[in-house]
This record gives structure tokens, sequence and C-alpha cells, in this order.
């Protein structure tokens, strides 16, 4: 599988786990039971609000070009709050955000494979790798 077509295979997840209201809110729930210290850090989070910033972000995360030319990409804001000068987010955190999302995925995506997930995972590697990067 080439990294445009683990890209496309992941975004048609995507879209078929997305039309679900609530899978955003069983993201967190996964999230927070593999990662307890993450919940006190969303503890004064309008979830309404973040659930859309999220639906927008992975989006982001998908498109992440896997051969960057230079500052600034489409995830530079995030990964700016997200770095040591704002949430100081443990780039250690983020496998465990990652695994989340496949889990949930899992739950929601109806043609959900084995391929779909390393689908998921080579398309999002690059975009984490690089917010791990500007910690
Ligand atoms: C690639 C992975 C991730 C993506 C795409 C992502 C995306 C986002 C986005 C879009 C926001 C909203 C930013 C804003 O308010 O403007 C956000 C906020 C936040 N993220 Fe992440 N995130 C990721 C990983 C993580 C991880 C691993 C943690 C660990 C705990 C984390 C914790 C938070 C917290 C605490 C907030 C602030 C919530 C608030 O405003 O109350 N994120 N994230």
């Amino acid at each position: 599988m080439t990294d445009q077509e683990a890209a496309a295979r992941a975004k048609a997840s995507y879209a078929r786990c997305s039309v679900a209201p609530e899978f955003f809110d069983a993201f967190y729930r996964r999230f927070f039971t593999l990662c307890p210290a993450a919940r006190p850090m969303f503890a004064k989070t309008d979830f309404d609000r973040q659930h859309r910033l999220l639906r927008h972000a992975f989006g982001l995360l998908l498109n992440f070009p896997a051969q960057r030319d230079g500052e600034p990409t489409i995830l530079s804001r995030v990964a700016d709050r997200h770095s040591r000068r704002d949430l100081a987010i443990d780039p250690a955190l983020y496998p465990l955000f990652i695994d989340s999302l496949i889990d949930t995925v899992k739950q929601y995506d109806h043609e959900f494979t084995p391929a779909v997930e390393g689908a998921w995972r080579t398309a999002v590697a690059t975009g984490v790798e690089y917010m791990q990067s500007k910690y």
C-alpha cells in the first residue's frame, strides 16, 4: 500500500465513522481509559467545541503530506498549542491517543479490517511525528 492509498483508505474509513455524532465522545472515553493522566487536563473543556475542533483536526492529520516543504504546515497551529509553550503535552502520550483513535474506529467503521487499521497508522504517522517534534 502506498502512502497515498493508505491516506485514501483512512479518509474513507473516517468518513464512515464520523457520521456518528457520538464518535468523538467515544474517542475521549477510550482515551481517558487508556490514559487516565489526560482526564484532568480536560477538566474545563467545553466538549461540544472540542468535538468540532477534533473533527477538523483529524482531517488535518489525514491530509498532512508525507513530504513537506517548510513551515507553516496545516498542523502548525495545533502543534504550537500542544507544545511546551502552551498545553505542554508530553510527546509520550501520542501513541495512546492514536491507539484510542484506532480502537474507536474499530467500533464505528463497519468495514474495519486489519488493512484499514494499517492504513490509519500509516496515514497519521507523519502528522503525529511532526506534532511530537514541535514539543
Ligand atoms: C495528533 C494528535 C492530536 C491532535 C490532532 C489534537 C488536536 C487538538 C485540537 C484541534 C485541540 C483544540 C485546540 C484549540 O483549542 O484551539 C486540542 C486541544 C487539546 N488537546 Fe489535543 N490533539 C492531539 C493530541 C493530544 C494529546 C496526546 C493530548 C494529551 C493529553 C492532548 C490534549 C489536549 C488538551 C488538554 C487540549 C485543550 C482542551 C481545552 O481547550 O480545554 N491532545 N487538541
